[in-house]
């Protein structure tokens, strides 16, 4: 009893020593203090050691594979290349004979990705040049030194190791083997993966026949100079035992005229990424760091590796699937300024081109990398999902508005604030309790006297449509009478430490274990905890927030997990960046599950990896109530967005410090048009529900709400069609105008869609903003005064603390909902209004996309889908999915032409072929034709004629 006071003193002590600051850098490592970066970086760019042996070459219909030694230790790698559907290759890089299995990482592919025929065009002592299909797509592979080129026509579009930075760091016996112990269950346990692992190999080596047996001999090995770290690693006062020794990978990428790279998140960094060469490379390793600091390549929670390429010419992206800590390494130059990895020799019109060289370091794994040939930012969107998925299809109440503090107190408070809503008229549709609701930090529980009957609460909420989210984090308190942790404890299902025990650390309840999210049966016992029968007081409108999944160990090597603690035969280290992903699925599979497989969930989570797009949303984490952290949550999720996970937002308000009223009402007004729009503030913040600041920032935070709910029909179709098809709801403007430079790095505003564009007021005592709308052929009109600009200029629109700018695309049909109630689910059977906004040609088009809005019944086809279109003066409904079938109740009660004319008569045509007068006024000063009540429903096929 004593000891756990103690511990969680010090973890409360902690906490707060650290609040007082902002970020400590020092908890957390520079390259220089990761012994594999400063190994690797170390390495300079030129002579590749590597030299591939062509006569190992084996080619069999979409597989080629190929040794490559390094000449230096002797050590051989082998090469994997496949050509993969949808103009993708994919290169795995593994040492030929590892010592023992290197980790591969699972469950983020879909599936595995389907391959297309390769062919050698040309092949002689020096290399080979292989057909990849489609549109003149060459891959040239250079012997010696290994170098890769993909060309396409006379063009480079990209080379591998032209800087010959592929640096593989093979598994090697320890020399002092004495102090190299592995645990005899550790052992063991690898004794039998390794043997399923060699039989694997043998069926495989079927496959690749002579694999072994060309190239013959393998030469002796000659040890590398055994360099700091190599076995052992210190920080600050945590040693890593590294029972595997150095295990690193590298490998460097050249791209062309490239002067454009987005990607990696989290950083909370511009849109486009900078140089390194001056400083730390970006980091991927999923970290609770506490008060992060802007505009630095240090790690934040999630990790996605995947870079997208920009040019004029083309949009390219590489994948590297890789879930140990990564550095990501980023040169770009002008024309002229590189010294290698320029285009191949015999490659015309390289040297006036500017060039971006990429290097990825990562600690473990193999190379597993996809490289997506685009051509359009469209095409390597479409890649990228056909690989990790889409984002999930959330329910429509998740798009509406988040109210959340830490903590609602009470169900009196909650009751309460529920109140408040209603008083001030703003509709909300979640209420969030964070972990101050369970009974001590013991997650699945409800504080008996603050919550003692959960049921009535969100009962309460239910009757008024709306829901709540607890949090459920992954650390689970260590007591012998919590029914979660003695049951992962009884079945072994914890992570463990080194030594076979299970492993402990500190977090908001004190002592800790952590579940082993990587165990299958694991997830499937976290996931059946949400039963109703599981998760007492639990109801179907309570849905779940992940936070802490990084994982975030108070007393761990900078705030996470040991490196050398064990998920069965893998080490932390090589699953790092998973985890996350892996708590979050559990949970959401488990929402599934309660429902019966009928409900889409909802769950929230803080760390993120490649392919967490398919199981909910993301939020930044905690930001503070400034200025810059406003400004910065928009390049923070669009690119998070890029690389497929949509559902992104920040806590609106600043999560640290109290922020003035003017940041609080820009950022309620920023928020409203972000994916995921929630309130949240930390515990020792002063209370801010909207109402606390005076009625007339009511009234603004009010109409910034109603804003988003007014669109919840938009937000709803673009979440539809980014489930469907992997293009990102939140878009950087070059995304649609590939084209124009002017956008590349244009971070401050951004397209939802392709038809409204937001820019958000994100400077205090702003007067006015400098608005860039893009497209030499469009035409854009204020949403709010309806006011028409050209394309393809910077316009400097005055600014009041009212104002939200915000702009349609002439061209486009946006459908709306325009009376605004208590929560989106009382608005479902609510008419459209439409808002047709004309191009320079007077033509439109848009969607109408309806179905029950909670359930996976839009599977099985029950929705309605439409196509509106307007020219020649005609505007009309069309069915887009003719075998699908719902009814709605919904009907459209105005249409609003923007960029209209005066018109003598307006005839709607029903399906039944009956014309009818409509009424309708036109304003000459804004040129807005209103058309008023066709009462035709969403759902039908009808037509609107102007004459
Ligand atoms: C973390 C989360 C924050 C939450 C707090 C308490 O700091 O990022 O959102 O309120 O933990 O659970």
């Amino acid at each position: 009893m004593a000891a756990s006071c103690v511990s969680l003193l010090a973890v409360v002590v902690l906490f707060f020593c650290l609040s007082a600051h902002a970020v400590d850098r020092s908890n957390f490592k520079t390259c220089d203090q990761s012994s594999f970066c400063k190994r690797q970086r170390e390495l300079k760019p030129g002579q590749s050691p590597y030299r591939a042996l062509l006569d190992t070459l084996e080619l069999s219909n979409s597989r080629l594979t190929l040794q490559l030694i390094n000449d230096n230790n002797k050590v051989r790698l082998l090469l994997e290349l496949y050509r993969l559907q949808g103009n993708m290759t994919r290169l795995k890089i593994n040492e030929l004979k590892p010592l023992k299995p290197r980790y591969e990482v699972p469950d983020v592919l879909m599936a595995d990705p389907l391959t297309e025929p390769l062919s050698v065009v040309v092949q002689d002592e020096n290399g080979l040049v292989l057909s990849l299909g489609g549109a003149e797509q060459r891959l040239i592979l250079n012997a010696r030194p290994f170098r890769l080129d993909i060309i396409e026509g006379p063009q480079v579009l990209m080379s591998v190791n032209s800087r010959g930075l592929l640096a593989f760091e093979h598994l090697r016996a320890r020399k002092d083997t004495i102090s190299h112990k592995i645990s005899s269950t550790v052992g063991s346990m690898w004794n039998s993966l390794n043997s399923i692992f060699s039989s694997k190999s043998e069926s495989d080596s079927e496959e690749t026949a002579g694999q072994e047996n060309v190239g013959q001999q393998i030469d002796e090995i000659i040890e590398d100079e055994e360099k700091p770290g190599m076995w052992e690693e210190v920080f600050k006062t945590h040693s890593d035992s590294k029972p595997d020794g150095p295990s690193s990978i590298s490998l460097d990428f050249s791209l062309p005229g490239v002067e454009h790279i987005y990607g990696i998140p989290e950083h909370a960094d511009t849109l486009k990424l900078k140089n390194t060469d001056g400083s730390d490379p970006y980091r991927l390793y999923n970290l609770d760091v506490f008060q992060y600091e802007l505009h630095n390549p240090m790690a934040l929670y999630g990790s996605v590796p995947v870079l997208i390429s920009h040019s004029t010419e083309r949009t390219m992206g590489v994948f590297w699937l890789n879930a140990a800590e990564t550095w990501v390494d980023i040169s770009t130059s002008s024309a002229g300024q590189t010294m290698f990895g320029k285009m191949l020799d015999f490659v015309p019109g390289s040297s006036e081109a500017p060039q971006t060289d990429v290097r990825w370091m990562s600690e473990s794994g193999i190379i597993d990398v996809f490289i997506m040939l685009g051509p359009k930012p469209t095409d390597v969107f479409t890649q990228y999902a056909s690989l990790t998925g889409t984002q999930s299809f959330p329910p429509l109440s998740a798009l509406a508005y988040h109210q959340c503090r830490w903590n609602y107190n009470d169900q009196e408070d909650v009751r309460a604030v529920d109140q408040g809503f209603d008083e001030h008229d703003i509709p909300y549709d979640f209420i969030w309790l964070d972990i101050e609701h369970t009974d001590g930090k013991r997650y699945f529980t409800w504080d008996p006297s603050n919550f003692p009957q959960p049921k009535d609460m969100l009962q309460g909420l239910m009757d008024k449509r709306r829901k709540l989210v607890a949090i459920v984090d992954p650390h689970i308190k260590v007591d012998s009478d919590y029914k979660i942790h003695s049951e992962i404890r009884s079945k072994n299902l914890y992570v463990k430490n080194k030594d076979g025990g299970d492993y402990e650390g500190w977090c908001w309840p004190g002592n800790a274990g952590y579940p082993d999210f990587t165990n299958p049966d694991m997830r499937a016992w976290w996931s059946s905890m949400f039963a109703y029968d599981q998760y007492e007081g639990s109801m179907e409108n309570q849905y779940i927030w992940n936070d802490m999944n990084e994982p975030s160990v108070f007393n761990g090597p900078e705030v996470t997990m040991h490196k050398d603690a064990l998920h069965g035969v893998w080490e932390h280290r090589d699953v790092h960046n998973l985890y996350g992903l892996y708590v979050q699925k559990a949970t959401a599979d488990g929402l599934i599950q309660r429902s019966g497989g009928v409900e889409r969930p909802f769950v929230l989570t803080r760390a993120v990896f490649a392919g967490s797009q398919r199981y909910g949303a993301v939020w930044t984490g905690d930001n503070a109530a400034e200025w810059g952290h406003l400004k910065i949550s928009i390049p923070m999720c669009l690119s998070l967005g890029i690389v497929g996970i949509s559902f992104c937002g920040a806590d609106v308000g600043g999560f640290f410090k109290h922020p003035s009223t003017e940041l609080l009402v820009r950022w309620y007004q920023a928020g409203a048009y972000q994916p995921f729009f929630r309130a949240h503030a930390h515990l020792d913040t002063p209370r801010r529900e909207p109402w606390l600041f005076g009625p007339e920032n009511t009234a603004l935070i009010r109409e910034a709400i109603r804003q988003r709910y007014a669109l919840l029909p938009y937000w709803y179709q673009l979440f539809y069609n980014t489930h469907h098809t992997g293009q990102p709801v939140m878009r950087p403007l070059w995304v649609e105008y590939p084209e124009d430079v002017a956008t590349f790095a244009i971070e401050d505003e951004y397209l939802l869609g392709k038809d409204l564009l937001v820019h958000p007021v994100t400077d205090e005592g702003a007067k006015g903003v400098t608005v860039y709308l893009p497209g030499k052929h469009e035409v854009w009109f204020d949403v709010h005064t309806f006011e028409k600009h050209d394309g393809a200029q910077s316009l400097y629109l005055p600014v009041a603390m009212s104002s939200i700018p915000v702009f349609q695309r002439g061209g486009s049909i946006i459908c709306r909902k325009d009376r605004i109630r208590r929560s989106s689910s009382c608005m479902e059977s609510d008419p459209y209004t439409l808002y047709v906004a004309l191009s320079s040609q007077a033509s439109a088009e848009g969607e109408l996309y309806i179905d029950d809005f909670h359930s996976f019944n839009y599977e099985k086809k029950e929705f309605i889908h439409r196509r509106l279109s307007f020219s020649d003066g005609t505007l009309t409904s069309r069915n887009v999915a003719p075998d699908s079938q719902f009814s709605t109740s919904s009907w459209i009660e105005k249409i609003v032409i923007i960029g209209g004319v005066q018109q003598s008569s307006v005839t709607l045509t029903t399906a039944d072929g009956a014309e009818t007068a409509l009424e309708f006024e036109f304003d000459s000063e804004t040129a807005v034709l209103t058309l008023r009540k066709p009462g035709v429903n969403a759902g039908a096929d009808w037509s609107v004629r102007l004459r």
